[in-house]
């Protein structure tokens, strides 16, 4: 990489501009990438039998547990269009079911199957001919480590296993976590998830106390021109992983302005504080956008995040912790210090500081003059990995909706 006038990045072969002309698929997947399986929800928030409204990718879904099975239907009826969820939503009546598998339109009376999406009766019309005829469309589900997986695409579904990463669907492997919505664009969620500069930000986390370990102030990438870069291409996933520990400078404490001018450093001091270890984990980003951070908070521990469009401007932020127990007894133990450890100390605490900037992002790259404006530099080499990723390797991409042409595009 070189140094452009503006400070900015390039590789030898590729100008800032056609870096950005390259990025071009990436900069127009505002609704994020098609094709793929996305988390959508725990499989206990399905357990009361009840229909959950969620809207993925743009598109509003109803999801629900029949029997064993958990069914996707789209959230639209086909009489007029109305969201089937619309009146719970806005606080005015509950969703109409009449039997465990079906849901009734609440203005004019359609009845569809959550099975099958079939429309089985039109209540305002009982001789209606379109019944058995008519359909909703219906979405493949899956579940696995206790959560709902859709599939979002326009052609056959793939195996689960490609679009997680790897190990995440072993059997000794237990999750545990919760999603919460950012009303930020899922883009927003995993350049920050990934950024290997961004340890800054998190310097003098709560957590640290916490978890007894301490990251550096900065992490610079040994290799600058990005030759490192560990694109992985494994069967049908795809990813990148980064070695924090080995490709990657640790900075402890820096002088801002002349030497001897105001010193930044870390709250915990590695040289004098007892007991601290240091925490460099292993970064890695899989398609559709799912981070993995091993040995953090602390060894032994797997941070996961899926970051899953809701729309344009928010996402579905999954924060999972994965460890591999060998008994019941041990993922019962491993389930409660997160609910009452982890919860607070890393997906509070230290995950509130990644949801402000990703808040500070949005704004940023909406009003801001994000995308036109903003300065790479060579620190940012897991942005300029990912950005390539996406757009080389994306198998599609959701535009967001061009306004006035409805919400399909
Ligand atoms: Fe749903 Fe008419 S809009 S039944
Ligand atoms: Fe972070």
């Amino acid at each position: 990489m070189s140094k452009s006038e503006h400070g900015e990045v390039s590789t030898p072969r590729l100008s800032v501009r056609a870096q950005r002309e390259i990025w071009k698929p990436y900069r127009d997947a505002a609704l994020g990438l098609r094709n793929y399986w996305y988390p959508v929800c725990f499989a206990a928030d399905l357990a009361d039998g009840r229909p959950k409204p969620l809207q993925v990718m743009g598109e509003r879904l109803l999801l629900r547990r029949v029997g064993e099975r958990i069914c996707a239907l789209e959230d639209r009826c086909a009489h007029r269009r109305v969201s089937l969820s619309h009146r719970e939503r806005v606080g005015a009546g509950r969703m109409e079911c009449h039997t465990e598998d079906t849901i009734t339109c609440w203005y004019h009376g359609f009845t569809y199957s959550f099975l099958s999406g079939k429309l089985v009766s039109n209540i305002s019309w009982p001789t209606c001919p379109l019944v058995g005829e008519l359909s909703i469309k219906t979405y493949e589900v899956r579940q696995a480590q206790g959560l709902v997986f859709v599939w979002m695409g326009d052609e056959e579904p793939g195996p689960l296993e490609h679009d997680v990463p790897p190990g995440f669907l072993d059997a000794d492997l237990v999750i545990a976590g919760r999603v919460r919505v950012v009303p930020a664009n899922w883009r927003w969620g995993v350049e920050n998830g990934f950024d290997s500069t961004h340890v800054y930000l998190h310097r003098n986390s709560v957590l640290f106390n916490e978890s007894r370990t301490f990251i550096p102030l900065a992490l610079v990438p040994k290799n600058l021109s990005g030759a490192g870069a560990n694109l992985i291409t494994d069967g049908g996933r795809m990813g990148i992983s980064e070695d924090l520990a080995t490709a990657y400078d640790p900075v402890f404490a820096a002088e801002v302005g002349e030497p001897g001018g105001e010193r930044v450093q870390l709250a915990v001091n590695p040289r004098t504080d007892e007991g601290f270890v240091p925490s460099v984990p292993e970064i890695s980003i899989w398609l559709p956008g799912m981070l993995g951070v091993r040995n953090f908070p602390v060894a032994g521990l797997t941070v996961y995040e899926h970051y899953v469009p809701l729309d344009e401007r928010s996402h579905y932020y999954f924060q999972l912790l994965g460890k591999r127990c060998a008994t019941p007894r041990e993922a019962d133990d491993f389930r409660e210090e997160v609910r009452s450890k982890w919860e607070s100390f890393l997906m509070d605490g230290f995950n509130g500081d990644d949801v402000i900037a990703r808040e500070a992002m949005e704004e940023a790259y909406t009003r801001g003059g994000g995308w036109l404006e903003e300065t790479l530099t060579a620190q940012d080499l897991c942005i300029y990995e990912w950005r390539n990723l996406v757009s080389r390797h994306a198998r599609g991409i959701a535009r967001a909706p061009v306004p006035g042409a409805g919400e399909k595009v």
